[in-house]
Parts: structure tokens; sequence; C-alpha cells
């Protein structure tokens, strides 16, 4: 069961017009909210992250907090599945083609869908992803989580074509800013290295939970512009996302990373992210 437009019904009967600007044109902006235990993870900072977005792209907002949590919470309750992964879109409506906004504005689309959720299988968690690397060739809002992801669908399919499972996405030939559809981390001597949270990606809800996680337990990790040169050399290499969770890059353009297997950083830090898992996301 879907979400559209003030309606709950099964996804084969959800229809929206032809010239609806999402389907024209891109317009629009979308959330990817995990739920564990039927509870939706951080919805407040996802439906900040949220705002964000239709900010940046000049949309208001067709509901208040108190609004999107029914949906959402109607979403839920309509699906089964304890864990699931909910996916939330908003386009600038439909209207006759024209780039210029819609005046008077129309009635934005909302869809809300719910996918199954299922942590990555065990033997990836084993021999970690495979990934390759390639300029950044999106553009200067990467911190909008827009529809239009054709960028990000060409950069991810390389790595598929490649036999791979990621793209780590170089800007200007100089520095890391995330991946094709994720966040990525730098491990060096010990130390967990973040890109900072600017203009060139999006700022990721499993980004956030990972430093926190740090935080917390002690574990060195510094937020600052990575190279290039850093990514080749690094001794580990993390992917993040809420539907990957943490995941081990262990091969990069086909050489290996560090040893070669998921070290010593990434064990410690997806063994705790399953125990925040099990003991934040899912606490009642
Ligand atoms: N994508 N960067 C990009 C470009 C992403 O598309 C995503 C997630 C992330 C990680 O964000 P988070 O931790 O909030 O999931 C970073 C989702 C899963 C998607 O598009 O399906």
């Amino acid at each position: 069961m879907i979400y559209l437009n003030g309606q709950y019904m099964p996804i084969e009967e959800a229809k929206i017009p032809v010239l609806d600007r999402g389907f024209i044109f891109g317009d629009g902006v979308y959330e990817v909210i995990p739920v564990y235990s039927r509870l939706a993870f951080r919805l407040d900072e996802h439906l900040k992250r949220l705002q964000h977005s239709l900010d940046g792209i000049r949309l208001a907002n067709p509901h208040s907090v108190d609004e999107w949590t029914a949906i959402i919470c109607g979403v839920i309750a309509k699906n089964e599945g304890e864990d699931q992964s909910l996916y939330l879109h908003i386009t600038r409506g439909a209207a006759k083609r024209d780039h210029a906004f819609p005046n008077p504005p129309v009635p934005p689309t909302v869809f809300v869908m719910s996918n199954p959720l299922s942590p990555p299988p065990a033997s990836l968690l084993t021999t970690g992803i495979s990934a390759i690397t390639a300029e950044d060739n999106r553009w200067l809002r990467c911190d909008i989580k827009a529809i239009s992801l054709l960028p990000n669908v060409l950069l991810r399919q390389m790595a598929i074509d490649a036999g791979c499972a990621e793209t780590l996405l170089i800007r200007d030939h100089a520095f890391l800013t995330e991946g094709a559809a994720s966040n990525i981390f730098v491990v060096k001597q010990g130390v967990l290295l973040a890109p900072p949270k600017d203009h060139l990606m999006l700022p990721g809800i499993t980004y956030d939970v990972m430093l926190e996680i740090a935080r917390a337990n002690d574990i060195p990790f510094e937020v600052r512009k990575i190279s290039v040169a850093e990514v080749f050399d690094a001794d580990e290499l993390l992917l993040t996302s809420s539907t990957r969770e943490v995941l081990a890059i262990t091969k990069l353009d086909g050489k290996p990373v560090g040893t070669a297997s998921p070290g010593t950083m990434f064990q410690r830090m997806h063994a705790l992210y399953q125990e925040f898992k099990h003991n934040v996301m899912r606490a009642k």
C-alpha cells in the first residue's frame, strides 16, 4: 500500500499525470527513511533534511511535521514487515510544460511507498565490497536530495559494469565527496576521516550516526577534506547508507585496500552500529 496525494492505495492503482514536473523535469526532492521494529528512525532529522531540500528547490512544504508523521505511520501500518525502507517523494506538481515554476503554483505531488529493509548479506561483511572511482560530475547542490538522479544513476552503473558495488566520487580530480548513493569514510592509522558536510555531498543520516558512535566510544575522527591520494593510501574505506548500513570497501579500482579484507575499524564500527540499532533504533 502506498500514499499518494491524500489517499492510501495499492501501488498498481497509483497514477500521476504525464505532465507532472517530476516526470518532465525531475523537479522534486525525496527522502529514504529506515524503519526498525515499525519505528521510523530519526524521523525529525529526515524531515529537517527534507525541509532543507524543499528550501533548496523553493517548494513550499505541503505538510506540517505532525501531518508527515501521520502519513508515514499510516504507510508503515499498512505494510508488512517490522523493518521497512520508506521512500518519500514530492514534486512541483503537474502543469503545462514550461521550465519556469507554475504561476500560480499548482498542488505538489506527494508520494510515499514502503520497501522491505534487510541488512546486507553476511557474506558481504566478511569479504567487503569492490568499488571504482570516477570524477564527480554532478551539480554544485549535492546537499539537496533531488529526484533528478541521472548523474548518480550513470555513476553507479559504471560500478556495476565493472563488476563492483559502488562508485567513489572525486571532485576536481582532487578530493573525495561521497559515493554515488552512499557516504564514504577513510581510515588512516586508526583515525576515521569524514568529508565535511557541504554543498558537494548529501548529509547522510547514517554519516551522523557514525560520527556519534565514534565520539561516544572514543574512536578518533576528523571531519575535513580528504585528498584523492589519501583515498588510495587508505588503511580502510567504509561506505554508509540507510539501506546498506556500514560496509567495508576492500578493493578500489581493482587494487586491494589495506589488507584487502574488512579491517579493525570496520569490525568495530559495524559491531557498534548493530548495538546502536538494537538498543536505540528499535527502542520503543
Ligand atoms: N541514498 N549520499 C548519496 C548520494 C545518497 O544517495 C545517500 C543515500 C547517502 C546516504 O544517506 P543516508 O545515510 O541518509 O541514507 C549519501 C538513499 C539510500 C537512496 O537514494 O536510495
